[in-house]
């Protein structure tokens, strides 16, 4: 285990509860961090600066310095970057997560205040790159990752980063009870993301139908389709359906249109805040699930 002792012994599992956009809240964050998960939310999800400095201030006085860290997770090429780079720092956050471009701008603001620095990453040139800017750890993005997800097989992705990096390194991708993660631990990993495992908890800022359609989907229902943002993304065809689509006669991103999930017949978004913005629908509709593990989530 290459975490440090001063984080891991706050651990009662090895485990980042992932950011999911606009379902990793602030109860999602107190509730895990109490439990002793790592817990991290997308910036984005606070939906101003101003908000995330309140969230990041109510999260200091709810959870103890004896809790599992929070992680934001910071969209490098988000337009506010900046400011919530600067916020972070101001509330001297212990452990960050960066995604969608290089981390390296973060990097020294992040060090000076003692800040853990992950990146995700979807290939090993990505993982040379991120390690090359200088960040601590690596979130190894798999192939069965929800939402917009990696290519890569993970038993053969871990293995590989492992010997170029002895940083902490997180797998990420399908890994939703306890069987997976301890499989992540004999790989190599120190710790292990899910994701799609807490959309449907109490906790979680999911809208109750996206909720159910995870809940009533079972493993083969996922499909994976470039339609909607040109990325490769796993979605559940239920949210396809309910917005009026056809899972099977999407409009090509080629066709240069995206579907009405993105704004009824809207041109596809090129730039990258458009992208995220598409994401949108992503967390209504993304996902496969074991029906079972998702009621063992309600059941506690
Ligand atoms: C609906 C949805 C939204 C997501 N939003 C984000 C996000 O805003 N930032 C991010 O870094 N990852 C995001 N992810 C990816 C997750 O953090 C994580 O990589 C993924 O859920 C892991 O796969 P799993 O769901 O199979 O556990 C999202 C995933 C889903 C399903």
């Amino acid at each position: 285990m290459t975490l440090a002792a001063s984080i891991t012994v706050r651990l009662r599992l090895p485990l980042i509860c992932a950011p999911v956009f606009r379902v990793s809240g602030a109860d999602l964050v107190i509730e895990a961090c109490n439990a002793g998960v790592i817990e991290s939310f997308p910036t984005a999800n606070c939906k101003t600066v101003d908000r995330f400095g309140k969230w990041l201030t109510r999260r200091d006085s709810a959870v103890p310095s004896s809790a599992a860290p929070f992680c934001p997770n910071l969209i490098m090429r988000s337009s506010s970057m900046k400011e919530e780079l600067a916020c972070i720092c101001r509330h001297r956050v212990e452990m960050i997560i960066t995604s969608v471009g290089s981390p390296a701008p973060a990097v020294d603001p992040l060090h000076e205040i003692g800040c853990l620095v992950l990146t995700d990453v979807a290939t090993v040139r990505h993982a040379e790159k991120a390690i090359a800017a200088g960040i601590d750890g690596l979130i190894l993005l798999t192939a069965g990752a929800d939402g917009q997800t990696g290519w890569a097989d993970g038993f053969a992705f871990a293995r590989a980063v492992r010997r170029i990096f002895d940083g902490p390194i997180v797998l990420a991708g399908r890994i939703s009870d306890g069987w997976p993660l301890w499989a992540a631990r004999a790989l190599g990993c120190d710790l292990a993301y899910m994701g799609t495992r807490f959309i449907a908890a109490t906790e979680s800022s999911a809208p109750p139908d996206y909720k159910q359609i995870l809940v009533d989907s079972e493993f083969d229902d996922i499909f994976l389709t470039r339609a909607f943002t040109d990325l490769e993304t796993n979605i559940l065809p239920p949210s396809i359906v309910a917005a009026g689509l056809d899972p099977a006669n999407l409009p090509a991103m080629s066709e240069g249109r995206s579907p009405q999930l993105c704004g009824s017949g809207a041109p596809a978004p090129q730039t990258m805040e458009g992208r995220l913005e598409c994401r949108t629908f992503g967390f209504r509709c993304p996902s496969r699930r074991i029906r079972g593990s998702i009621n063992q989530n309600h059941s506690g």
